[in-house]
């Protein structure tokens, strides 16, 4: 007997009744069910199989509401060195049975037993979109709940995990993932981001080979040096020899983010018969949480998704999502303000006088949000002292920080400080008071980075104390935002308060308090907005963005660099979020020396900020930031909500590039071009627009640069998209931006 299944109009089916029925060891009829998640263009199945196993069935572009899923079958043993345990693909494989690919969950038991079997009990619905299927060992007490949630929009599934421990002893936990992804055998390509401070989202290809490949944090944090976001791209039929084509435009690809920011880990695996599996979660080096009778764990969640339209369609379709269900302010978050940040204009000599200065200049062109930053508290002169002290700094801003606050507002802007709240120095009334509060191993060294200690945010008391403080700053200030950085990573992992089988579960509360704590603030002061920051782009994940409007990309804002690592960040992450601040020039970085129209229209492409020293800026510099401040203002909400085409790639020093975002109506689009180092007199490309309406007539013109002589004023969307765009480009780091709008 095979079930078919009604499938009702709505966007998703739960064909777990029958299944619910069946518990544990129950007879072969429970092999023949099929539970299917529909969303957007997408279609999930798992079923269980003839020993109790849940397995994937499915994960690609959708199916027709009528076709059925045959059911879960084990596969056979080929041979004695492969287990039918360890070739059968499973939702959620414990480690035991002689499983030899990536386990989602490892534990050790008190009596040395470290098997873990988890078989099928039941499947109960948790919404109207989500399911809970509930494993359990084949003997032991230990209850793993698999929750799936679909979004019926993008059909990005959201997945995490419930571990329990009903044993009467304590289990130890070494390794727990968020979920495992089964593709269908085929030859893929995996893409994703790597980097290092001051130079974040590098975006690499590379085929997937027998074999697995890593990424990961070990830091206690995100990390800039890989993200964990992932895209795979199909590669045609199985031959592995095939060049490495991730299509932008075409093709499908599977993509995934943890929503994490602590240690974590993404594995992808092509195994030995070429099945590739995704598996992420918990960092499970270092990692041990035990879990006492009656206790649970739960893991991060880890969303899928799928797109028939390559990479930029899986980018448009993760951006969306982020939009609508991630952000604090999701679905419809507030395009950015303008913002003006002191920190590359005075670094940490900020004072009242200095700050209104440049708060006055920064009002004059339009800025919204007046943001200081690093310097005012504690006795902070440089990074030597202060963190931990969030008081303000009485010789620096002699009547608090009122009066500074009184002329921004009066100026027409709203004020945001910077913090670094899970920090102390040594040099610091804090450290002085509680040096036992950081991470730390009794008897050895602490080790510092930029002269500072972590504080150990696992700590009921820590926590209380970086609460009450941040909540008394932003109850005494009338502050709208904060810069909340973190500028170092973790060394010295120590939590001596527990019993020593306990202190590794600090790899989890630190995470957990720091999400509770900006979840408090943000009930306590709804109109404040947050940016993470951690020296740049070492804090960006999709945990964090569900406190924080935004995010600080990278320290490194040279604009020719941030093309390309805006190129990098926006695979994963919605322009909404990507903080991009014009400096000054020559770059602090790079000795690079661009024109402010070129450092404006690089940062025009994300949610724009200006960071220059405004005290050296001439008249002209105002009138050109003026002007495209206003222009930016314009068009912004198609840049940071519209869909983005990637039109030329500016990655490994591409000597030119192109951006177009459409506003999701399509009556408008806006297209940044750059020609970075143009070569032998060649002219800009004709570029190919995309996602227009072809029907519709778009007028053109220019926010800034000359448009070609020949290019007409007006055409259809038809002619952008199929003749295309002629720009009047070369050279070395000019920029243009043009925008169409839709007559009729
Ligand atoms: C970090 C941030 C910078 C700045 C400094 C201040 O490096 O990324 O933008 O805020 O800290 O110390």
């Amino acid at each position: 007997m095979t079930s078919s299944w009604k499938i009702p109009a709505s966007s998703i089916l739960f064909a777990f009744l029958l299944l619910a029925l069946f518990a544990v060891g129950s007879s072969s009829a429970q092999t023949e069910q099929v539970v299917r998640l529909d969303g957007g263009n997408c279609t999930y199945a798992f079923g269980v199989n003839e020993r109790g196993e849940l397995q994937t069935l499915y994960w690609g572009g959708r199916l027709g509401s009528h076709d059925s899923i045959p059911p879960a079958h084990s596969l056979p043993e080929v041979a004695s060195f492969d287990s039918p345990y360890t070739t059968t693909p499973q939702e959620y494989a414990g480690w035991g049975a002689g499983l030899f690919t990536e386990p989602a969950v490892k534990v050790s038991f008190v009596d040395g037993s470290r098997d873990l079997v988890l078989h099928f009990v039941r499947a109960t619905p948790s919404g109207s979109q989500s399911l809970d299927v509930l494993l359990k060992d084949i003997s032991r007490e230990i209850y793993v709940t698999l929750r799936y949630s679909m979004d019926p929009e993008s059909g990005i599934l959201a997945r995490s995990v419930s571990i329990e421990n009903l044993e009467k002893q304590p289990v130890l936990i070494e390794q727990a993932a968020a979920a495992q992804w089964t593709l269908p055998p085929a030859s893929y390509a995996l893409t994703y981001l790597t980097g290092r401070w001051a130079g974040e989202w590098a975006l690499n290809q590379e085929l997937i080979q027998g074999g697995a490949r890593v990424i990961e944090s070990r830091r206690g944090t995100t990390g800039h040096q890989a993200n964990p976001w992932f895209a795979i791209s199909r590669q045609g039929g199985r031959d592995t020899a095939a060049p490495v084509v991730a299509d932008e435009e075409h093709g499908e690809v599977w993509f995934g983010a943890l929503a994490w920011s602590g240690s974590w880990r993404i594995t992808v695996e092509r195994t030995q018969l070429d099945a590739v599996r995704v598996t992420g979660g918990f960092n499970p080096f270092d990692f041990g949480y035990k879990l006492k009778p009656g206790e649970h764990l739960e893991t991060p969640v880890f969303y899928g998704g799928y797109s028939d339209h390559g990479l930029g369609g899986a980018s448009r379709l993760l951006q969306r999502f982020e939009i609508a269900r991630i952000l604090p302010q999701a679905p419809d978050p507030k395009p950015r303000p303008v913002i003006y940040n002191s920190w590359e204009a005075t670094e940490f000599k900020v004072d009242e006088a200095g700050q209104v200065a440049l708060a006055e200049k920064a009002a004059s062109i339009g800025v919204d949000r007046f943001v200081m930053d690093d310097g005012w508290f504690g006795q902070r002169k440089d990074d030597h002292a202060g963190l931990g002290d969030w008081y303000v700094n009485r010789q620096k801003f002699p009547h608090g920080l009122k009066p500074l606050i009184d002329k921004v507002h009066g100026l027409g802007m709203d004020f945001g400080l910077w913090v670094e709240p899970e920090m102390v120095n040594p040099d610091s009334d804090l450290y002085r008071k509680h040096p036992e509060w950081v991470l730390n191993f009794p008897g050895r060294p602490r080790s510092e980075s930029r002269n500072q200690l972590v504080l150990n945010l696992a700590r009921a008391d820590v926590r209380d104390y970086v609460e009450g403080s941040l909540d008394k700053l932003l109850t005494e200030n009338e502050i709208a935002f904060l810069k909340w950085d973190y500028n170092r990573n973790w060394s010295e992992p120590g939590w001596d308060q527990v019993p020593v089988d306990e202190q590794r579960r600090v790899y989890v509360e630190f995470i957990r308090n720091l999400y509770s704590i900006l979840a408090d603030l943000r009930r306590k002061h709804p109109k404040v907005e947050i940016e993470s920051c951690s020296g740049g782009g070492g804090r960006v994940d999709l945990g964090i963005l569900h406190y924080a409007d935004e995010v600080w990309p990278s320290d490194n804002t040279d604009p020719f660099d941030r093309l390309s690592m805006q190129d990098g960040f926006s695979y994963a992450y919605t322009p909404q979020i990507m903080m991009a601040w014009v400096t000054d020039s020559p770059h602090w970085l790079n000795g690079r020396s661009t024109s402010l129209t070129y450092r404006m229209l690089s940062s025009m492409q994300g949610s724009l900020g200006i960071g220059a020293n405004l005290n050296h800026w001439t008249a002209e510099d105002f009138a050109t930031a003026k002007r495209l401040i206003a222009a930016y203002h314009s068009v912004q909400r198609t840049i940071v909500r519209g869909d983005l085409y990637r039109l030329i790639s500016p990655r490994d020093g591409s000597g030119m590039s192109a951006t177009e975002t459409v506003s999701s109506d399509k009556n408008q689009a806006v297209v940044f071009a750059f020609a970075n180092a143009t070569k032998e007199g060649r002219g800009f490309p004709l570029l190919q627009l995309e996602g227009l309406d072809q029907d519709a007539e778009y007028k053109l013109s220019s926010i800034e640069g000359k448009l070609h002589p020949e290019t007409p004023a007006s055409a259809s969307g038809a002619w952008w998209m199929r003749h295309g765009l002629q720009l009047d480009l070369r050279g070395d780091y000019q920029a243009a931006a043009v925008k169409l709008d839709r007559q009729r």
